[in-house]
């Protein structure tokens, strides 16, 4: 059978990838420390188990757009948590983020700006849709945040006719980086697309997972008429294999929403029906819920803080984490050394890590860097969610007060990691 020219074009999602590598490689008995995958450890919430299996009789096809109950609680929820206004009627419910960004990327005309790094399935998907893609260059002193300078400097260069419709993607906290956005940071940005004709995607996923001094603000807050806001499950409260995700629509963008309803109704009809009814529980904004998703996040926040310490405390480059559960290190300051061990890429990088050191991690050229760029990311979650959620809850002040003696207690590869990297760093110099 021939391929189609879009099929040729795409390969397996670099993270799921390594994922599958691992699993498989653990299951011959190999010790490899985790850190390629960013996946939430912490159980199901007791009440969003309850609501599944109390719900598992829905069993009928639903609206594309989801359940009003449903859509009525996020609405509330997104009220209550950051701030934003969202009728029910400008929400739709999709089989996660994911599908959801895609779909937008199908209905908006336009080329795709995107700052690098940015998260390894952006440029994929636009790449099945032949859209432009460009990457908009960043600076590891500036924890790679996409400013409005370099914003400008990009559109200028990349589009011939400034009023023609652009979009841009941007994802904070961040998935690689860990950095996140002032008020101030989304304003300016949200002035530059403003001016260029910019539908911004804002993938606002990690929002929960903010850590503690950095506020977590919406660039749709100064930029509402052309900002899509995504979230969902998968994170913050560690449901990604529930498929849920949401896009909030600006006011007045039926024919968008319409749109994107109809992609959906063609392509994945509806998120399971009893998932549905579940996630109205997982959007509710009792104590029981909240509580969750700061204990949740505060161990997020105390493993990487933890893993930044030592990696920066080993004298290698990486910018701070503002929230997620990512970092990313680089040893660009020893190409030369590195050159002479063999390793010139940073694929090469991640590929001697996993061979002689047994850790994985993924290579920045995933995330739209120059192959030569030599960065890494590492997630920080390979550890038992459900054990670490115990501990923590039996006495949190003693954790937050010890944060290294809870990451040894709780997070043992973790810290194994860590020691590798810090070893390979060492045989480097
Ligand atoms: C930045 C970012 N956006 C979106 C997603 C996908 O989320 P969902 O499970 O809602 O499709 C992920 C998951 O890894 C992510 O890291």
């Amino acid at each position: 059978m021939q391929l189609s020219k879009a099929a040729k074009r795409i390969k397996p999602s670099a993270t799921l990838a390594i994922n599958e590598l691992i699993t498989q490689r653990r299951k011959q008995g190999e010790q490899i420390l985790h850190m390629g995958f960013g996946e939430s450890p912490f159980p199901v919430h007791p009440l969003v188990s309850k609501a599944l299996c109390e719900n598992a009789g829905q069993k009928s096809y639903l609206a594309t757009q989801g359940i009003k109950p449903l859509r009525e609680q996020v609405s509330k929820f997104y009220e209550k948590m950051f701030n934003l206004q969202y009728p029910p009627e400008q929400i739709v419910v999709g089989p996660g983020s994911k599908v959801l960004l895609f779909d937008a990327l199908v209905a908006l005309d336009g080329p795709l700006f995107l700052p690098a790094p940015s998260w390894v399935s952006y440029q994929h998907q636009a790449r099945l849709l032949e859209k432009e893609v460009y990457h908009v260059s960043t600076s590891p002193d500036d924890s790679y945040r996409l400013t409005p300078e370099a914003l400008e400097q990009s559109l200028q260069q990349n589009t011939r006719n400034p009023w023609d419709q652009k979009v841009l993607l941007m994802n904070y906290p961040c998935n690689p980086t860990g950095h996140s956005f002032s008020a101030k940071q989304l304003k300016a940005l949200a002035s530059v697309a403003k001016d260029y004709n910019v539908i911004v995607l804002s993938d606002e996923i990690y929002g929960l997972v903010s850590f503690e001094g950095q506020e977590h603000h919406s660039i749709a807050e100064f930029y509402p008429e052309g900002t899509l806001v995504t979230g969902g499950l998968s994170k913050d409260r560690s449901l990604g294999g529930f498929r849920v995700g949401v896009m909030l629509f600006p006011e007045d963008e039926e024919k968008l929403l319409t749109s994107i309803c109809s992609i959906g109704s063609e392509t994945w009809s509806c998120v399971a029906a009893p998932v549905q009814y579940a996630a109205i529980q997982a959007y509710q904004t009792t104590p029981a819920i909240l509580d969750f998703i700061r204990d949740c996040a505060q161990i997020h926040e105390l493993a990487t803080r933890y893993v930044y310490r030592q990696v920066h405390g080993a004298g290698i480059r990486c910018p701070p984490p503002q929230g997620a559960f990512y970092l990313m290190p680089d040893w660009n300051e020893h190409e030369k050394a590195l050159k002479g061990m063999g390793i010139t890429t940073s694929k090469e990088l991640a590929e001697t890590l996993l061979k002689k050191w047994n850790v994985a991690s993924l290579p920045g050229s995933e995330f739209g860097m120059p192959p030569g760029n030599l960065c890494i990311r590492i997630a920080t979650v390979d550890y038992d969610g459900e054990n670490a959620l115990q501990t923590f809850r039996e006495n949190p002040r003693q954790a937050l007060a010890n944060p290294d003696e809870f990451v040894n207690t709780i997070a043992p590869r973790l810290v194994a990691a860590c020691s590798q990297i810090k070893e390979f760093n060492s045989s480097i110099s």
